[in-house]
């Protein structure tokens, strides 16, 4: 994570690292990282989900983690938030279809209620999203977009360091660091976050205004 040497005792072996391939394009990443055993979080969760999409969009959105309903089904932002999503893109006037569509961290991370019948979605630690970065990484390297978005603060500091912060950050298109080819990040609201909000009109207007502006920034 650019800025930072956080991590903790032990860090050492939480990190995906070892499991990515040394060649090859997406197909050959999603393989790969379906055998991640880089940090404790597969042991629970049903199965790695990775990006799907558009293998060069212009465009490249970043979540934080897979929930219920992405690790049953193995595919990013199928459940709630992701409809969410999908309407607020299309209002934005940006096309899905031309879209690469990620999270942070691979693995769902959750907790269960008292009758086990629930799985309660718990965010990722710092480590956790540290460890997973490499893949990250490499769907930026491969897909080469010129704006990512960040949804969310564990998109965002995944990408911009710890330092971000969802309020203050969030709307202003930013270069990414590390980045060859002059991509730019843009952070916002994570779309489970405008389901949560008290004002949840205010919270949807305010993801519609930030994707706008990303689209007007291509
Ligand atoms: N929330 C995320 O951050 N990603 C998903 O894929 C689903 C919900």
């Amino acid at each position: 994570m650019p800025g930072s040497s956080e991590g903790g005792a032990g860090s050492e072996s939480y990190d995906a690292t070892p499991y990515l391939p040394r060649r090859g394009g997406l197909p050959a990443h999603r393989r790969a990282a379906a055998e991640c055993r880089g940090c404790p979080l597969h042991e629970e969760a049903t199965r790695t989900v990775f990006g799907r999409g558009e293998a060069h969009a212009r465009l490249m959105l970043v979540g934080e983690q897979p929930g219920d309903q992405e690790d049953r089904e193995g595919v990013p932002f199928v459940g709630p938030a992701g409809r969410l999503l999908s309407r607020a893109l299309l209002e934005a006037g940006i096309d899905e279809e031309g879209l690469y569509v990620t999270n942070a961290v691979k693995h769902f991370k959750f907790t269960s209620d008292e009758t086990r019948k629930r799985r309660i979605h718990k965010a990722p630690s710092l480590r956790e999203t540290l460890a997973c970065r490499p893949w990250l990484m490499a769907e930026l390297r491969l897909v080469s977009p010129e704006l990512v978005i960040a949804l969310g603060a564990t998109a965002g500091r995944a990408l911009l360091g710890p330092s971000f912060r969802v309020g203050a950050d969030r709307g202003v298109p930013r270069p990414l660091p590390g980045a060859e080819e002059g991509t730019r990040v843009l952070g916002t609201v994570h779309p489970s976050a405008v389901l949560r909000a008290r004002d949840r009109d205010a919270a949807y207007a305010g993801l519609v205004a930030d994707l706008r502006t990303a689209a007007d920034t291509l």
